[in-house]
């Protein structure tokens, strides 16, 4: 087995990988980025309609009115000392990622085009404000391809195709991991003084995703695994437009640039939901409002989907109504949407320039996942106790700055802001401290798991297990939830956790490129998280941002300014029951320091 020893060692090639690395890599730091995908095919690259600051280029805007609406779009749950730091620093980010030479759309005058954007408003949520900066509909993609080219020019070093599969730990720290480099099939130990997680969300959890296949919480679910806390992961944000059935996710920037939700009565629906600011409310306020209109039959032709009309005859329509000047026309939507419109011609033959597009809320981030302070590093309890040599940033990170619901563009945000601040302190940190030296045989209880599934000759595939989870916490862990519900979905997942430990089965039973092996592993750490989640989110009685319940209709200030905490009981080891035990820890409290002398910072209704 080969040993690499790295000062910081990043898991994951995404946007907040990436920017970690680079920053490690300024401090003097050696510095390794292993990823189980090439950089970039990492699912940044998918993030579409922009990347929010306070730039103020087309209208006047403050990083005040930011950290206010990432608090108010959070419901309340979003802990305020990072929301701050996350709308203070995002103008600085964004300026840099310009310098490195990101291709930003641009305004007449030459500076970085912006547009509307959901629950992104002027002073206090007074009338909608441009102040997502894009790249087109492509603007991930931009910011990978923008900051892997960086990495490369300052020599970091990448092992890509290298599955990130357990975490050592040693002497009360972090002081590696184990990977399976996929290639070959052998383990690597990678031996460092900081790891870093920034291995993304798992919207595979649920059937209807604008999840890539890769995104299965494997970083997630190893650092639980470990015995280490995941943070409010009953928060699972459904973005509202993603292309039917398929999931595909159609970003907001198509609202944010005039389009709108039409049911199948012909009418803009959102007026009555969010009156004020429309179809541009937050997410979770859109999706339930899509799910309520199915619910009373106002779906296309009855069914369970809506229309959102781009169409430059309905927008026009629409701003004139408003009392807006301007129009569009149907080459602005190409300039300005072109993967939209490829998407939807592609998967659906349907030209979003001449009609509308079907679209269903999707399953799309996990606001929840590994705690960390401001500074990257993991907290592992309610007195924000620190795991030395371990950082988390990105979406499988809980700073917590989004709180119950992520406003749109924060998620590029938080992992350029919250990246760039794990990356110094890794940097900083390594030059402080010493190598703690491996445990004997770190590799071995992954080894022998592997070694299972490999030899597995159950009757069961994993992929017929993989539906069945997606089907029943679709249908009781999505938009709305019921105890009753959630209760069944969790009696499921157990089920499919026993059937997946004695029942399955692989074809390929060998090393190179063994993708069967890939994907049961996988499925692994998704039943874990399904299991945690649906546990997350039965204790949380109230009703918050994401996660509304139909039996606690009301959101609960007075027992639920907290954090959930949930920690796998691993006294059998991490592989070694069917049933991992969660406990619940309810003790972590929301940050409110910014309410402390701003009375708008106060918990209050939500109106859009
Ligand atoms: O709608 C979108 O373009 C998605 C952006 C985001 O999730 O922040």
């Amino acid at each position: 087995m080969k040993i690499h020893q790295y000062d910081a060692v990043v898991v994951g090639a995404g946007g907040a990988g990436l920017m970690a690395a680079l920053y490690a890599t300024k401090t003097g730091a050696s510095v390794a980025v292993v990823s189980k995908l090439y950089p970039t095919r990492s699912h940044t690259g998918t993030a579409q309609g922009g990347i929010g600051a306070a730039l103020g280029n087309l209208e006047e805007d403050s990083p005040l009115w930011h950290a206010y609406d990432t608090v108010k779009g959070g419901d309340y749950l979003t802990d305020q000392n990072a929301a701050k730091v996350l709308a203070d620093e995002a103008i600085d980010a964004v300026i840099e990622l310009e310098h490195m030479g990101l291709p930003f759309d641009r305004t007449d005058d030459g500076r970085i085009s912006q547009r509307r954007f959901g629950g992104h408003t002027s002073n206090f949520g007074e009338k909608p404000v441009r102040r997502a900066c894009h790249a087109a509909d492509r603007t991930g993609h931009m910011i990978l391809q923008t900051l892997y080219q960086q990495c490369i020019k300052h020599n970091v070093m990448f092992f890509d195709e290298y599955h990130v599969v357990d975490v050592i730990k040693n002497q009360g720290a972090v002081c590696g991991v184990v990977a399976l480099e996929l290639g070959t099939g052998e383990m690597h130990i990678f031996h460092s003084k900081a790891t870093l997680f920034a291995t993304g969300g798992w919207g595979r959890v649920w059937s209807v995703t604008s999840n890539a296949h890769s995104l299965t919480g494997d970083g997630a679910a190893a650092i639980y695994r470990r015995g280490i806390p995941l943070q409010d992961l009953e928060f699972f944000q459904f973005h509202p437009t993603g292309i039917y059935k398929m999931g595909i996710l159609i970003t907001e920037g198509v609202r944010g640039e005039g389009g709108v939700l039409i049911n199948g009565r012909g009418e803009r629906f959102m007026e009555k939901y969010a009156p004020s600011i429309k179809d541009l409310a937050s997410r979770d306020v859109v999706s339930r409002a899509i799910f309520l209109e199915v619910q009373k039959g106002n779906g296309i032709k009855g069914k369970d989907y809506v229309y959102l009309d781009v169409t430059p005859e309905t927008v026009n329509r629409y701003l004139a109504e408003a009392g807006e000047t301007r129009r569009i026309d149907g080459e602005y939507i190409e300039k300005k949407l072109p993967d939209i419109l490829d998407f939807c011609r592609t998967y659906l033959g349907v030209d979003p320039v001449k009609e509308p597009m079907p679209i269903q809320p999707t399953a799309h981030y996990a606001m929840g996942g590994i705690p960390t302070n401001v500074d990257a590093e993991v907290v592992i309890d309610e007195n924000w106790t620190v795991l030395p040599g371990l950082y988390a940033a990105g979406e499988v990170a809980c700073v917590s700055v989004h709180g119950a619901n992520r406003l749109g563009t924060n998620s590029l945000v938080d992992l350029i802001v919250f990246g760039r601040r794990g990356g110094k302190h890794m940097g900083e940190y390594a030059k402080q401290t010493d190598f703690v030296p491996l445990p004997p045989n770190p590799a071995a209880e992954i080894e022998a798991e592997m070694k299972r599934i490999r030899e597995s000759t159950g009757k069961t595939r994993p992929g017929v297990l993989r539906q069945s989870m997606q089907q029943t916490m679709m249908e009781n862990v999505s938009v709305f939830r019921h105890e009753s519900g959630m209760k069944d979905a969790l009696d499921v997942v157990r089920e499919l956790k026993e059937r997946y430990r004695n029942d399955i089965t692989i074809d390929d039973k060998g090393y190179k490129f063994n993708t069967d092996l890939l994907e049961a592993w996988e499925l692994g750490c998704l039943l874990d998280l399904a299991e945690a989640t649906t546990i997350s989110a039965m204790t949380r009685t109230e009703s918050r941002g994401g996660h509304s319940r139909d039996d606690y209709k009301q959101r609960d200030d007075a027992n639920w300014l907290v954090h959930t905490l949930v920690t796998a009981n691993d006294a059998a080891g991490p592989y070694g029951s069917t049933t991992i035990e969660p406990e619940i820890n309810l003790k972590k409290k929301v940050d409110l320091s910014l309410s402390e002398h701003d009375e708008r910072f106060k918990p209050k209704e939500r109106v859009y």
